[in-house]
């Protein structure tokens, strides 16, 4: 019997407060014009108390239900983040108690936002080598908690939220193709300093700002769209599938003219790529699950729908994937 790994049940969450271009306006030097113009971006939400393992506690519930298993039937928990609720222990063991199931494995991975793809291959991998059955994997950011709000070249871009997947053993494919990258030249342009071993929090020294989060956007961008289009192209040829196969393009949701470009290059119209953007920001490793389950639950991405999706992130990472839904 063949063995591939397919996502049976999607999940996400976001918090109620909804955050607007025109809000962002009263405190910080922008404008809902540049931000709509330059990124496509109009509102995000920002938890006001909710820690990134409750975000990713109220998508996982979702995705459970929708994949129709009890969650004792979770051998394992992948969370991709780069806002984790500790260093230690794990957003995932975090997420493992609030569900209640004493045993699955439970780890995070750090790949910004390429997480939720890195994520996928782990399982993936896990699965078609018989190491699990059903796993619950999730993309959670509590970005608002690393935000500079001082820095409107970043502030104006991310919000908060989770999406979750049960990915299930299955006699057919499921995931098709996936590509991991990363290249470690660039750490510098996309970075949260502190918080590590290598910048150790000394009280009398501390400054705010290393602790928040801070972009070389127009550089991340130069890089981004062309490792997006190519991600994207490479997943496809590799998935077995054709370009008129793809019924819709999942993107990272980091800017509507990167995700654009990468449609482009794909020769997907517009009614094929999913945007969320303009109402959550980039979420980082939550953007694409969080458009996956949208995209479901709204009735648009249906079973046996053929999906490729790419993402890039600080690392620099990047990544892609094709799957048949
Ligand atoms: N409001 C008004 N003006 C602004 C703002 C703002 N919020 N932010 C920057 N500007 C100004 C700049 O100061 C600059 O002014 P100047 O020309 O007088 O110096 C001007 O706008 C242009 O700035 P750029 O940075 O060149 O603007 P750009 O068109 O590149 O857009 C953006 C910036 C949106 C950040 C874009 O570069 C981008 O999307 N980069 C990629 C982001 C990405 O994909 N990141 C990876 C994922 S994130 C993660 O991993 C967590």
């Amino acid at each position: 019997m063949n063995c591939y790994s397919r996502i049976i049940g999607t999940g996400s969450y976001f918090p109620s407060k909804v955050l607007t271009n025109k809000d962002i306006e009263k405190f910080v030097d922008t404008s809902d014009e540049w931000i709509v113009t330059r990124t496509g971006i109009k509102e995000r939400r920002i938890s006001e108390d909710e820690s990134t393992s409750e975000m990713a506690y109220r998508a996982s519930l979702s995705a459970i239900e929708t994949a129709g298993i009890s969650k004792n039937e979770i051998d394992g928990i992948v969370v991709a983040t780069c806002t984790p609720d500790s260093l230690v222990p794990s957003t995932a063991c975090h997420l493992q108690g609030k569900l209640g199931i004493k045993g699955p494995f439970a780890f995070d991975i750090n790949a910004a936002c390429s997480g939720f793809i890195y994520a996928l291959a782990i399982g993936d991998s896990l699965i078609k080598n018989n190491l699990a059955r059903n796993i619950l994997i999730v993309g959670a950011e509590r970005l608002s908690s690393i935000l500079n709000w001082k820095d409107r070249s970043t502030c104006v871009l991310l919000g908060d939220g989770a999406g979750a997947v049960i990915l299930s053993k299955s006699d057919r494919p499921g995931i098709r193709s996936i590509l991991l990258h990363a290249n470690g030249e660039h750490t510098d342009l996309l970075i949260c300093k502190a918080g590590g071993s290598s910048f150790l929090a000394k009280y009398k020294e501390l400054n705010i700002e290393d602790h928040l989060f801070s972009m070389k956007g127009n550089e991340v961008f130069k890089i981004a769209v062309r490792a997006m289009k190519d991600a994207a192209v490479t997943a496809v040829e590799k998935s077995g599938l054709s370009f008129n196969d793809i019924d819709y393009f999942i993107p990272h949701q980091a800017n509507l003219r990167i995700i654009d470009a990468a449609a482009k290059r794909l020769k997907l119209s517009d009614d094929k790529v999913i945007i969320t953007l303009d109402k959550f920001g980039n979420t980082s490793a939550a953007s694409i699950p969080t458009a996956l389950d949208i995209a479901v639950k709204s009735g648009k991405i249906k079973k046996g729908n053929n999906v490729v999706s790419a993402a890039f992130g600080g690392g620099l990472t990047w990544g892609s994937t094709v799957f048949t839904f």
